[in-house]
């Protein structure tokens, strides 16, 4: 699907360095990339880390699955193949936040590794942080929560190839940070983020940075 089409284009440089934008703008922007089954706790801990970033000043902006799939993607499916397509974009996308000096979060289920992966190469061959957070809630857990009723759906054959059920997932084996929300509140998980971000210096605001304005 994602077959290279275009030709006879050619890379147009903008008039300043990455950080340079950065530097003036006091930012850091970096990918935060959530993964996990449907109904693990990625968006509700995306979104509430969302807040607290933004409360502190600094530019970031979140990514939801569900979300991204009424607009961008909602010409894809489930299919191993819309998957892919449907993280490919996210992965550019992301980038692009990043690149701009925002802090991306995106809560994909985004089930497979070769994905994923590719989605960091994209990130890390620019020299741009790539984060991994696997939302790792046992099963059986997501489908006693089932807040949208698709579990049940998905076990009464009505959805085919669901995530965890009827389709793979290939739980990731390096990410940078393992949450377990059945274990730890989402202020834990949180707090579990922002560490993270912390120590590796990618939460940099204006005023810490001393720009003006
Ligand atoms: S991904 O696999 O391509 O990364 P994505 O995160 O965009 O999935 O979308 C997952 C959401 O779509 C789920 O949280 C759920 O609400 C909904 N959904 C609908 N059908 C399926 C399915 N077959 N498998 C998983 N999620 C599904």
């Amino acid at each position: 699907m994602s077959t290279t089409k275009s030709t006879n284009i050619h890379w147009h440089d903008g008039h300043l360095t990455r950080d340079e934008r950065y530097g003036m703008l006091g930012a850091s922007g970096c990918t935060v990339w959530f993964t996990g089954l449907s109904a693990s706790g990625k968006s509700t801990v995306a979104a509430a880390l969302e807040q607290v970033i933004v409360q502190r000043g600094i530019h970031c902006y979140r990514m939801d699955g569900d979300n991204i799939r009424f607009g961008l993607n909602k010409n894809l499916g489930f299919s191993a193949e819309d998957r892919a397509e449907n993280i490919r974009r996210i992965g550019e996308v992301a980038k692009l936040f990043a690149d701009s000096g925002s802090i991306a979060l995106t809560s994909f289920i985004s089930p497979y590794t070769a994905d994923r992966d590719a989605a960091r190469a994209l990130h890390e061959e620019t020299g741009l942080r790539f984060i991994e957070v696997y939302v790792d809630t046992p099963i059986d857990v997501c489908e006693e929560r089932d807040p949208k009723g698709l579990y049940k759906k998905a076990r009464a054959g009505e959805i085919k190839g669901f995530t965890g059920i009827d389709d793979p997932y290939e739980a990731p084996e390096k990410a940078e940070l393992v949450l377990r929300p059945a274990e730890q509140s989402v202020e834990d998980c949180v707090r579990s983020c922002l560490e993270l971000l912390e120590r590796e210096g990618l939460l940099v605001s204006r005023q810490e940075a001393g720009v003006n304005g």
